[in-house]
């Protein structure tokens, strides 16, 4: 079973994804990571962001056996991932991986942006989760202090924005909902309660599958 989930930043999506990937005993892929990789090795490296075939030569070189979370997790390098992005090599080169990945045997749990519209588009569930932004600023600022590190409320909602808007307005596999995904909004659900509605949704596709 391939189960696509996608949703913009902070939405609650990595977390859905992770438990449903536990509870099936499926492999998971955080998509996230493997542009926040790209974008992480140019700035180690002092190579600027906006420059495509440098950004497309460091996601052809990804190796997706060693995406560190802890260090991939901050909140700036979200928004460096934001920007590689939106450039169609970079996009291309991950894409094989990506693919590779979800196309394992026992099949794959993915999140992403566009897991659903463009990496399977034929996943077997998928799932567009969802939160107001002020919601998803208040979880990112939750857990940026949780981690013992600065944050500033104001600051993280302008920044969720920004993504949001580069993130829905790129040329090439902008975040939208994929026709037939399942809308799911977060806002008043707490973890387990959103998990519980994905639960049934993958249930309900077993059952017809059998
Ligand atoms: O899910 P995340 O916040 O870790 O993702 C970081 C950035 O990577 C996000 O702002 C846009 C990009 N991304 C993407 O374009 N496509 C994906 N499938 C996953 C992430």
């Amino acid at each position: 079973m391939i189960i696509a989930i996608d949703g913009p930043a902070a939405s609650g999506k990595g977390t859905m994804a992770r438990k449903l990937a536990t509870m099936l005993e499926i492999p998971h892929l955080d998509t996230g990571l493997t542009f926040r990789a790209v974008a992480h090795a140019l700035l180690r490296a002092g190579l600027p962001l906006d420059n495509e075939d440098l950004a497309a030569e460091a996601a052809a070189a990804l190796n997706l056996a060693s995406l560190d979370r802890s260090v991939l997790s901050a909140h700036e390098i979200g928004n460096a991932a934001s920007k590689v992005a939106v450039m169609p090599k970079v996009r291309t080169a991950l894409l094989e991986a990506q693919r590779t990945f979800a196309n394992r045997p026992g099949g794959a749990v993915l999140d992403g942006r566009d897991i659903g519209t463009v990496v399977c588009p034929d996943a077997d569930v998928k799932l567009f989760v969802t939160a107001s932004a002020k919601v998803r600023a208040r979880r990112r600022t939750d857990e940026i202090l949780s981690r013992g590190e600065a944050a500033d409320y104001e600051q993280v909602l302008a920044d969720v924005k920004q993504r949001d808007e580069r993130d829905q307005n790129r040329a090439v596999a902008p975040l939208v909902p994929a026709a037939d995904a399942h809308l799911l909004d977060t806002s008043k659900l707490d973890i387990e309660s959103a998990f519980q509605h994905a639960v049934r949704i993958v249930e309900e596709k077993k059952n017809r599958s059998l």
